[in-house]
């Protein structure tokens, strides 16, 4: 082939383990559903930030310190980053990686969340709780997208790495990574049933 890809943007979906997801997500969604009862500020802070949602994002920003389940959530999360870190080729070595931030989103119907990325970090990513069939998906930028300039549009059946948008569906028990830097949105929730997802953050020392 006289043509070969680089500058590559990866993204890792996985399923978190093997087996035992559902009551492991029982639990979770308990817990989710706890930290929002007791989180007014939150409430609050969603009610003007995050339209008819509700987000712990600006309120309880480290649950993985606040309550075990979160914590046993951290454990098992880590050995994905660890295995996106080599992927990615990062050397880690005599480097320790650590979650930053984990927050809870709880999205009923009509919620959405715009586009962003997330500062102060180099990994982030989602693991899905509650996804109701046919809930909003989590789509992806190309982050070259503000330098295409003159480029004329994509075939509407480019191959995926062509793209300019890649949307991946929200699956309960599975995770996204995604190296932080990388604009996505969550387009609105369209079914009635709560959608629930677990977001963090990891940095390096
Ligand atoms: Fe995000």
């Amino acid at each position: 082939m006289p043509t070969r890809a680089f500058f590559s943007t990866l993204i890792y979906s996985a399923r978190l383990q093997a087996a035992g997801l559902p009551r492991f997500n029982d639990d979770l969604a308990g817990a989710c559903a706890l930290v929002r009862e007791n989180d007014l500020a939150g409430r609050r802070w969603s009610e003007k930030n995050y339209r008819g949602g509700y987000t712990s994002y600006a309120s309880l920003p480290r649950l993985h310190r606040m309550s075990s389940v979160f914590a046993t959530l951290e454990r098992k999360l880590l050995v994905h980053v660890c295995r996106f870190a080599r992927l990615l080729d990062l050397d880690l070595r005599g480097r320790k990686v650590f979650m930053t931030d984990c927050w809870v989103n709880i999205m009923p119907e009509g919620a959405s969340h715009s586009l962003h990325l997330h500062p102060m970090s180099f990994v982030s990513g989602t693991y899905y709780v509650r996804t109701p069939p046919g809930c909003a998906q989590l789509k992806f930028e190309d982050p070259r997208l503000d330098r295409f300039m003159a480029a004329p549009p994509r075939r509407a059946n480019a191959r995926a790495c062509n793209r300019q948008f890649v949307a991946y569906p929200a699956k309960a028990g599975h995770l996204t990574l995604f190296e932080s830097w990388l604009r996505h949105q969550v387009s609105t929730n369209q079914t009635e049933q709560e959608r629930i997802s677990i977001s963090f953050n990891y940095n390096w020392s």
